[in-house]
């Protein structure tokens, strides 16, 4: 019975090398399964003489008992390991540096839109705010645009519902909602969005603009071109800006001016304004022989550009992050 230790070494070096479950059964039937080796060794004992059958008997036992205990050994070693490769794969390693959540920083034009308010704060005005659906009354006819009248294809928009609401084409609504709930002396800015039909590299169909509107008894043209120049020299800070204004009209201004500022070589158009119409004080019952003022409307998207040297005023409304972080 030499065989028998020869059959227990391979059984042993076999289970060894095997480090898969399923494979370990299989090597477990070729030694102790019904047709395995030592199953086999077993049935033979019956040959054997009547002496030697018992020590032969209790060596196939031991050898059995052998092998079992190295099965079980092997297979919780492959347990143990499938265990381990799965913590490992399922690790979460809390030494690693966090991701961050990134800080948030103001949009240019906002910190643009926050600047006027600080500047024209400075000198005495206050801020006033109106809603971005308007009505026709507020956005033209109060404004001395009566309905039919040419200048309002000028302000083609977006109307909503019956018609009579619209997305406001510009500020100056704000004008008539706050002198019917304020007597002057009114010296106010109005910031906010406005619409249009338009849409290129210098015009967005959403864009912004700032109201001006100073009502008193002595204002005239003339503090309306100190006022607009004070203030494009301090934004710019530059006090050799130079600022012209060009005849224009508009109905609820009279007379009426485009505001130019030097740039480069040439003029760049900034804003428009105005002495408040009469019409205009009549609709709002401020009486025009006592009280008078100006107006202005100027475009922050555009002073925004100027002052970063942007050339695309879309790229301020794409919400592209690679373009918004640079002015933080
Ligand atoms: N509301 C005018 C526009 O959008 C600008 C403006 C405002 C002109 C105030 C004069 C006075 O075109």
């Amino acid at each position: 019975m030499e065989k028998l230790e020869t059959v227990v070494q391979e059984a042993l070096k076999l289970f060894a090398r095997i480090d898969d479950a399923a494979q370990l059964e299989q090597a477990k039937a070729r030694y102790l399964g019904k047709a395995g080796a030592l199953t086999g060794l077993l049935k033979s004992l019956g040959k054997l003489p009547a002496t030697e059958r018992p020590s032969m008997g209790a060596r196939i036992n031991a050898a059995k008992e052998r092998l079992e205990a190295a099965l079980a050994a092997q297979r919780e070693k492959i347990q143990s390991r499938r265990l381990e490769t799965q913590l490992a794969q399922e690790a979460l390693d809390v030494t690693l540096a966090g991701r961050g959540a990134g800080v948030g920083g103001l949009h240019p034009v906002t910190r643009t839109m926050q600047r006027i308010e600080a500047l024209f704060h400075s000198i005495g005005f206050e801020v006033a705010d109106g809603p971005e659906i308007e009505t026709d009354y507020y956005n033209f006819t109060a404004l001395n645009q009566p309905e039919n009248h040419p200048a309002r294809s000028m302000h083609d928009t977006f109307y909503v519902d019956d018609g009579k609401h619209l997305l406001r084409t510009h500020t100056s609504p704000i004008q008539i909602r706050y002198m019917e709930t304020h007597r002057p002396p009114i010296k106010i800015i109005a910031p906010g969005r406005v619409y249009r039909v338009d849409s290129d590299a210098t015009h967005s169909p959403m864009f912004h603009q700032i109201e001006g509107l100073w009502i008193d008894e002595h204002i005239s043209l003339a503090d309306l071109k100190g006022v607009v120049a004070d203030f494009l020299r301090r934004f710019f800070e530059r006090d050799d800006l130079k600022v012209r204004f060009r005849p224009s009209f508009f109905p609820f201004t009279e007379p009426s001016a485009e505001i130019d500022m030097s740039f480069g070589d040439g003029w760049l158009e900034i804003g428009g304004c105005g002495m408040v119409h009469p019409n205009v004080l009549k609709n709002v019952n401020i009486d025009s022989e006592k009280h008078q003022g100006f107006a202005f409307g100027l475009g922050p998207d555009r002073l925004t550009m100027l002052r970063y040297g942007v050339n695309d005023l879309r790229l301020f409304f794409e919400n592209d992050l690679r373009f918004l972080k640079q002015f933080n």
